[in-house]
């Protein structure tokens, strides 16, 4: 009984939500960049309102987040302080290639990652990479139109030889995209697409989606050719989707929710387009536009392992309920559950439904690299959090990953919590929406001295850490 022994436990951080810096070291302008926070926030993420550039009526918080580029030493420190076995990073793909489509890559660039990998190392936690983490360099959205157009393969396989060939000695773990499923809900933020007046929506995500399903078959016959060892993952948006009540109606609409959820993972996992999806997308009018070749490379390079985000579950009901909200989902408001701040469902069990979903769907090796509480911290006189609201949620669901393991048999990699540092947040932007281990001293209006404050749950985590689940 009991987690495997070299059980991969730490926290997960995406580039753009954590480091700024985003006019140093050479690196290029990304959508991540210019996605403000406030009311026009939403627009701009699902692609229906264009900001190419950024503007002095808007805060851009992804433009100093919290500092992470200059302080990423700090950050580690208390990741290692933690007893952290792996810490999941993304790359910022514009500081190594700032238009994207350049011949040679930004030495400077590069050798900020080797020092954090350095960092990392120095404390024995093992790196996971997420090569694009809701990031994509603004000169190939302006050029290119972002993932509808096919040309944006070559561009992400090239920064993907780089990464697998100069940090061949540091990873070992690696995530294609980030919640590739979002690019249905927030595209420009998931694969940098802002829409045409009359454009069929639906046509160009699902191309955009192709594009993407190719890429990563492809970077994984790339990560096996440069390293044998290497692991690649695919990685979504999970979260178990219930039918409102028992009424069939309900059930079958849940179901094709789910359906569209998993359709990313069944290609990246089994290799192939389930027929439900080809069907459908037939039916719609917007099954995908394929090259010759395609069919065969999604066959041939399916990922090793899959890794998922699970926040919450949803539920779908037939007929108009009250809704709630979710990680960038709505659903309806489910009678059983409490809910975040943010009006996100807390069900610890659905996270051990999920596992067991996921695992049975797919046989293969999961992952969990995103779970957490977004709350409003409140420091006490002394900066101290006493955050037992987030130790509370953090330790249920840690208790249902360990049933998931221990009683249900499902094969799990590794925990790496949303997120140890306390950065800004994906869907709002967000400062006061918090996750962290480590509070900073950063407020919405940007203000704040960006010092780092263990919070309780800090240590409570460490304990977990240290006795390998046991002591939640
Ligand atoms: C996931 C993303 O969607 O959820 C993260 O991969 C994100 O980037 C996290 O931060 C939590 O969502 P939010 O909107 O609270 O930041």
């Amino acid at each position: 009984m009991g987690l495997p022994e070299n059980f991969l436990w730490g926290g997960a951080s995406a580039a753009n939500q954590c480091e700024g810096g985003i006019f140093e070291g050479g690196r290029g302008l990304a959508n991540v960049d210019v996605c403000p926070s406030g009311a026009d926030r939403h627009a701009v993420i699902t692609g229906h309102k264009k900001m190419y550039q950024m503007d002095k009526e808007h805060h851009y918080p992804a433009a100093e987040a919290v500092d992470f580029y200059h302080r990423f030493q700090e950050d580690i420190k208390l990741f290692g302080e933690m007893g952290f076995k792996v810490y999941r990073m993304s790359i910022a793909w514009t500081r190594i290639f700032p238009h994207g489509d350049e011949e040679e890559p930004n030495e400077e660039g590069l050798l900020f990652y080797e020092k954090v990998f350095e960092e990392c190392r120095k404390y024995q936690i093992q790196p996971l990479v997420t090569i694009s983490h809701f990031d994509c360099p603004m000169y190939l959205i302006e050029k290119y139109g972002g993932w509808r157009d096919r040309r944006m393969i070559d561009c992400y396989l090239r920064l993907c030889k780089v990464l697998f060939t100069r940090y061949r000695d540091y990873v070992t773990y690696w995530l294609t995209f980030n919640e590739i499923n979002m690019i249905l809900h927030a595209p420009f933020m998931g694969a940098g697409l802002c829409f045409e007046e009359g454009e069929e929506e639906e046509q160009v995500k699902y191309q955009a989606a192709h594009h993407e399903l190719i890429a990563s078959a492809l970077a994984t016959k790339l990560a096996h050719k440069i390293n044998p060892e290497n692991q690649v993952g695919c990685m979504f948006a999970a979260g178990s989707v219930y039918p409102y009540s028992c009424k069939p109606q309900d059930v079958w609409e849940a179901m094709l929710v789910e359906q569209e959820n998993y359709f990313f993972v069944d290609v990246q996992a089994r290799g192939y387009y389930p027929s439900y999806a080809v069907k459908r997308l037939q039916k719609k009018g917007v099954y995908p536009k394929m090259q010759e070749g395609d069919i065969e490379t999604l066959r041939a390079y399916p990922v090793d392992f899959i890794s998922f985000s699970y926040y919450n579950s949803r539920c779908i009901a037939s007929e108009e309920q009250k809704t709630a909200e979710g990680n960038l989902f709505q659903s309806a408001k489910n009678p059983y559950l409490s809910f975040s701040e943010w009006g996100w469902p807390i069900d610890p069990l659905g996270l051990r439904i999920t596992l067991n979903q996921v695992y049975d769907r797919y046989q293969k090796p999961l992952f969990i690299v995103e779970n957490g509480l977004g709350a409003l911290d409140k420091p006490d006189s002394d900066g101290y959090v006493a955050d037992d609201y987030r130790i509370d949620y953090l330790r249920e669901h840690i208790r249902a990953m360990k049933a998931a393991v221990e009683e249900d048999g499902v094969e799990l990699i590794g925990y790496t919590s949303w997120a140890p540092i306390d950065l800004i947040s994906a869907g709002t932007g967000e400062m006061k929406k918090r996750y962290g281990f480590v509070y900073v001293d950063k407020q919405e209006d940007g203000s704040g001295s960006l010092v780092r404050k263990r919070k309780k749950s800090f240590y409570w985590y460490q304990k977990v850490i240290e006795s390998n689940g046991e002591r939640v």
